[in-house]
């Protein structure tokens, strides 16, 4: 298939390009470079633009007929989508519909979008399926539920297909060690854990121990990048073999908390680093974890990587490699 992917120098979305590439999918990456690295486009073309350039949108979508849309391209920094709301709705939910006004135009019968749990708020449940009231308590998670109903509301009214994958904590890297994560201002947790033993930070906090769990601190669902790019490539096989739109939730369905995370990640690297307990962080439910029948029922989607151990393996091994490339 010939796929455009927005966003496909970033994390998460070249890990997908690496698999889509294996799969002999024929790529246009469209990314601004503002978080993705050109390195990281191992497959395909790289296209550098901004989905806010309508003209330049028009341009890529006259030159290439795209049989799918994969759009990553956004930001995904919850307090800084706090203080800076509009950043978001600019860049997420604006510049999505900048994107679908193409999708319509052209005919591109299959989308897939990258969505996440932080469209569930702070749901009472621990474990949660796709059919929970969406209730973000934050601009990012707002405006991923926006540019969800838009898709929908779109595909209601023509013939686009989609499938909207909801993700949980992505984390680790390639096994290979060719992509990771190279974000500059990391905040997510095994990121952070996995720059301590680098050195890149003297040491790491603990937001929160007093949550209702089995050590007091947050549990999550940690998910290998490795699996959720492979849901993606699954999506697309369902949408082309006639699978109706759906909205799947990305997890394994089990988590850890904040402790046991930073446990095995001194463990596995053999550093002690200094980490401080601190207060809560605002806005982190206490435990969040996937129900995650529908993905493997609706696409027969089944984890490589379901294993604490070999995540942050993966991680640590990419972040000493990213460490060294940067002198
Ligand atoms: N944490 C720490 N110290 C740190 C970093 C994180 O204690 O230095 C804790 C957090 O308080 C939280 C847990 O580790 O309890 C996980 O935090 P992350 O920032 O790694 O991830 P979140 O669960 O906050 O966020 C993830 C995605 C978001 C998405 C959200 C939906 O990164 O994009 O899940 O629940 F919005």
């Amino acid at each position: 298939m010939k796929v455009l992917v927005t966003g496909g120098a970033g994390y998460i979305g070249s890990h997908v390009v690496r698999q889509l590439g294996e799969a002999g999918h024929d790529i246009i990456v469209f990314d601004n470079l503002s978080t993705g690295y050109r390195w990281a486009v191992t497959c395909g073309e790289l296209v550098v633009g901004d989905l806010a350039d309508e003209a330049a949108i028009a341009g890529l979508f006259s030159e290439h007929r795209f049989e799918a849309v994969l759009h990553f391209a956004a930001n995904i920094v919850v307090p800084e989508s706090v203080e800076n709301p509009l950043k978001y709705y600019s860049n997420n939910t604006r510049n999505t519909l900048n994107l679908l006004k193409a999708v319509e135009q052209h005919r591109v019968p299959y989308m897939v979008f990258s969505s996440t749990a932080a469209v569930y708020g702070m749901p009472e449940e621990t474990v949660l399926t796709e059919d929970l009231p969406l209730a973000p308590i934050n601009p990012y998670g707002a405006s991923k539920m926006m540019s969800e109903r838009m898709i929908m509301d779109l595909a209601a009214a023509s013939s686009l297909n989609y499938v909207i994958l909801r993700y949980f904590n992505v984390a680790g890297a390639n096994p290979d060690g060719l992509l990771g994560q190279a974000t500059p201002e990391a905040t997510h947790l095994i990121k952070v854990a996995c720059e301590c033993v680098t050195g890149k930070r003297d040491g790491m906090s603990v937001f929160g121990t007093d949550y209702d769990t089995r050590d007091g601190t947050c549990i999550r669902d940690y998910i290998h990048v490795e699996d959720l790019a492979k849901a993606h490539v699954m999506a697309l096989n369902y949408m082309a073999d006639g699978g109706r739109s759906r909205v799947l939730n990305c997890g394994y369905g089990r988590g850890f908390t904040v402790r046991e995370v930073i446990d095995v990640v001194k463990r596995k690297s053999g550093n002690d680093f200094p980490v401080q307990e601190t207060g809560r962080r605002a806005g982190d439910p206490a435990a969040l974890m996937a129900d995650n029948s529908r993905i493997k029922k609706v696409l027969g989607w089944q984890p490589d990587y379901d294993d604490l151990d070999t995540i942050v393996g993966t991680a640590l091994a990419w972040e000493k490699i990213w460490q060294e490339r940067q002198g």
